[in-house]
């Protein structure tokens, strides 16, 4: 049996990392195996892969050596990490994916097509069965930021730069409304629970799980 590969999307402020645990026990309630994972990172080589993409000092970075590191991050995650679980079954939670890059590198940083043709590659063609894209205002995400942890290099960008990373997660969600959930991250952390966990036992139906 092949698993699940559910994928969520959203920036700061957006309580994905609630969600994420709420997706989690959504499946280790049925009784199924679960592996949490993130992009950047998973394995070993594609965590070193992160650490040089967050890095703050990084300042210089070009836009094509950004998109082209996220990408080999992605091309070792995939085969070490995202397909084995996927093989043995398993329900793979992945915080971010393909569709960052999309966002970020081919809308935020005006990169274009090339994003969705270097990462034909780097993913093998694999696609999530569901990604659930929480939808925040950038400015708004900004203030509710817990701030936990520091911005990364990505989140130091202008206004302008997440405006048109939003502008790309709106054009997958046009293009792909099948696969690409978009939920409104403003609400309560229960509301949102609620909408996700809607599509989740839609999904499970349509694949008998
Ligand atoms: P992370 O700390 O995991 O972010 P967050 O809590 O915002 O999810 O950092 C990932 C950063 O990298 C985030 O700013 C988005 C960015 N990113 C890309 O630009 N392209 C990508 O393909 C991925 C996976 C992430």
């Amino acid at each position: 049996m092949r698993g699940l590969f559910i994928t969520l999307e959203g920036g700061d402020g957006s309580g994905k990392s609630t969600q994420i645990r709420n997706i989690e026990k959504f499946f280790t309630d049925k009784g199924l195996a679960v592996l949490h994972t993130r992009e950047p990172g998973g394995p070993r080589i594609s965590e070193k892969l992160r650490d040089i993409l967050l890095d703050t000092e990084n300042t210089e970075m070009d836009a094509v050596t950004e998109m082209l590191i996220y990408a080999a991050s992605r091309a070792q995650h995939v085969r070490e990490t995202v397909i084995p679980a996927l093989e043995r079954g398993e329900i793979v939670i992945c915080d971010r994916f393909v569709d960052s890059s999309i966002a970020y590198q081919a809308y935020g940083r005006g990169l274009g097509d090339m994003v969705a043709e270097v990462n034909r590659h780097a993913t093998g063609g694999l696609s999530p069965d569901i990604t659930i894209w929480l939808d925040i205002d950038p400015e708004t995400g900004k203030a509710r930021a817990s701030g936990d942890k520091g911005p990364d290099r990505l989140d130091l960008e202008s206004t302008d730069f997440h405006a048109r990373v939003r502008e790309g997660y709106r054009h997958i969600a046009e293009t792909e409304p099948e696969r690409f959930k978009r939920i409104d991250a403003t609400g309560t952390i229960e509301e949102i629970k609620e909408k996700i966990y809607a599509c989740l036992e839609e999904l499970c139906r349509e694949r008998c799980i």
